[in-house]
C-alpha cells in the first residue's frame, strides 16, 4: 500500500513540476512548518507537544539543511521542553519568526523529569542555526516576586554542548532568571539580538557563559536587571563587541572562586561597547578563599554614558570563610584602554585585591569625569601592581 502509493506520488510529483517546486522551495533542502505539527499558536494552548514532533524530524532529517519555521504574528505557548542532539545533519536551522512564550502563571509550568532550571534547552546539536526575527517571552514576572532566590528560578533559553552555533536576530525578554546561557559549547556567535527586562528584574542575567571557548557576542543591546553579560568559570576565547548594555550590571568576569572552588576564565576581549546608565561597567569579581585565575582579559574602546563602577576589580567579592585563608583567585594580564565618559559614582575606579594581588594590570587612556558637577572622579588602587598611563582620574598604587 505505501510502496504503491510512494509511486504514484513520485509520477505525479514529476508530472508536476511548479506544484513540487512550492512544496520544497530550495532544492536540497528540507522544511518543516511547526503548524503541520499540530501547534495552534494562540499563545494559551501547550504547543510543547508539537515542537517535540517537530524538532524529531527535524533533527533526523538527513537531506540538505533541515529548517523548522514558526511562523510570524503566532505565539506559541511551550512548557520547558528539551531539544536534544545529536542530529543527523551538521547544520540545523530553525527560523523563529513568531514569539515562543513561557506558561504565564508560575504553578502553570509542568516540569518533565529530564529538565532541571531552563525553560527552552538544546543541548548536544552541531551547526544551530537560529534566527528569524522572533522572540522568547521567559513570562518572569511572577516568578521575580514569588520566588526571590535566585536558584528556585529557571533561565530562559540554554544552550548545552553545542558547537558552531549560531544565534540572530532574535528577541529575549522577562526571563525568570538569565535569558540566554551557554554551557559547555565551542565556537558559537551570537549577534543583532534584543535581551529586554526591567532594571531592578532579579538574577536576569542577558548572557552567561561557562565552560566555553571561541564564542563572539557583537552588535546587540542588552537590558536587563542583572549583568548583561558574564563569563563564568571555565571560559576562554570570548569576544565581545558592539554591545550596548543597560540598563543592567556591566560585562562581568566572575563571579569566580565562589565557596572555594577552583575557577578559570582567560582570553576575554570586550571592545567598542557601551554602558548606559549601568550599575558596573568593565568588572572582575571573584570570592576570597577561592582558587584558579582571571588572566589575559581586555576592555577597550569603551563609552561610558553613566555608570556607576566603571572600571572595577573585586577580589574580594564576597567572603566564604573567616579566618584569613590566604587563597584567592589570581587576577593578572587586565587591560583597560580607551575608556571614557561618565561615572555616577565618584569612584570611578576601583582596583581591590586581595593580598595575594592582581598582576600586570595596564589602564591606559582612561578618562572618566563624575557626572555632577563640582567633584573630580577618584580612583582606589589595593594590592595591585601594572602601568596606568594617561589615566584620569589617575591610579596611585605604590
Ligand atoms: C558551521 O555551521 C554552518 C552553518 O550551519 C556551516 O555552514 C559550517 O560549515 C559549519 N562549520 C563547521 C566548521 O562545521
Ligand atoms: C577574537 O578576536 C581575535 C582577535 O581579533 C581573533 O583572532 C579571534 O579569531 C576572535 N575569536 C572569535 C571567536 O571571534
Ligand atoms: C570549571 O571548569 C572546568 C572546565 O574548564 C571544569 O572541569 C571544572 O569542573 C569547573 N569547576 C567547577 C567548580 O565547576
Ligand atoms: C596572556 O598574556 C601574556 C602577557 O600578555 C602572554 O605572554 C601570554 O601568552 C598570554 N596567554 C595566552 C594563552 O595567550
Ligand atoms: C576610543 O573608543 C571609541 C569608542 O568608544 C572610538 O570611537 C575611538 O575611535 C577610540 N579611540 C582610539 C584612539 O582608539
Ligand atoms: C577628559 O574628558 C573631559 C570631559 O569630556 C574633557 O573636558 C577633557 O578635555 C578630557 N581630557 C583629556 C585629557 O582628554
Ligand atoms: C607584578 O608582580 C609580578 C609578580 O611579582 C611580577 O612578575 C611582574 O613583573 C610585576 N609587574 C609589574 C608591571 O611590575
Amino acid at each position: 500500500m505505501e510502496g504503491l502509493f510512494s509511486v504514484i506520488f513520485v509520477l505525479f510529483v514529476a508530472a508536476t513540476p511548479t506544484l513540487y517546486a512550492r512544496v520544497t522551495p530550495n532544492a536540497g533542502s528540507s522544511s518543516f512548518n511547526i503548524l503541520n505539527y499540530g501547534a495552534k499558536g494562540d499563545g494559551q494552548t501547550d504547543d510543547s507537544q508539537a515542537f517535540e514532533k517537530a524538532w524529531h524530524e527535524l533533527c533526523s532529517a538527513t537531506e540538505g539543511t533541515p529548517t523548522l519555521l514558526i511562523p510570524k504574528e503566532k505565539s506559541f505557548m511551550l512548557q520547558p521542553v528539551l531539544f536534544k542532539g545529536p542530529c543527523k545533519t551538521d547544520n540545523i536551522n530553525i527560523e523563529l519568526q513568531g514569539t515562543l512564550v513561557a506558561p504565564e502563571s508560575v504553578d502553570a509550568w509542568k516540569w518533565p523529569d529530564n529538565i532541571k532550571g531552563g525553560w527552552i534547552k538544546f543541548s548536544d546539536i552541531n551547526g544551530l542555526v537560529m534566527s528569524g526575527g522572533g522572540t522568547f517571552d521567559g513570562q518572569g514576572a511572577e516568578w521575580w516576586t514569588k520566588y526571590p532566590s535566585a536558584s528556585h528560578r529557571p533561565s530562559a533559553l540554554q544552550f548545552l554542548s553545542c558547537k558552531n552555533l549560531s544565534l540572530s536576530a532574535t528577541n529575549h525578554m522577562n526571563s525568570p532568571k538569565n535569558h540566554i546561557s551557554i554551557s559547555k559549547c565551542s565556537d558559537a556567535s551570537i549577534f543583532n539580538i534584543h535581551i529586554n527586562s526591567p532594571e531592578g528584574s532579579p538574577n536576569t542575567d542577558g548572557i552567561d557563559i561557562s565552560v566555553s571557548s571561541n564564542i563572539l557576542i557583537k552588535d546587540s543591546l542588552i537590558q536587563s536587571g542583572d549583568d548583561c553579560i558574564a563569563i563564568n568559570n571555565g571560559s576562554s576565547f570570548i569576544n565581545i563587541t558592539g554591545i550596548t548594555c543597560g540598563p543592567g550590571h556591566g560585562i562581568s568576569v566572575g563571579s569566580l572562586g565562589r565557596d572555594g572552588k577552583f575557577e578559570t576564565v582567560e582570553e576575554v576581549h570586550v571592545r567598542n561597547c557601551i554602558f548606559k546608565g549601568t550599575k558596573n561597567g568593565a568588572r572582575i569579581k571573584t570570592w576570597q578563599g577561592g582558587s584558579g585565575y582571571a588572566r589575559n582579559i581586555t576592555f577597550e574602546d569603551i563609552l561610558l554614558e553613566g555608570a556607576k563602577n566603571p572600571i572595577i576589580i573585586d577580589q574580594n567579592y564576597k567572603e566564604y570563610q573567616h579566618n584569613g585563608l590566604a587563597e584567592a583567585v589570581k587576577v593578572s594580564d587586565v587591560t583597560y584602554r580607551n575608556i571614557t565618559g561618565t561615572s555616577v559614582s565618584v569612584e570611578a575606579i576601583s582596583l581591590n585585591c586581595d593580598s595575594i594581588g592582581c598582576t600586570d594590570i595596564v589602564l591606559n587612556q582612561i578618562n572618566i569625569t563624575f557626572a555632577s558637577p563640582g567633584k573630580n572622579a577618584q580612583s582606589l588602587c589595593k594590592n595591585v601592581n601594572g602601568t596606568f598611563t594617561s589615566c584620569i582620574p589617575t591610579v596611585n598604587c605604590y
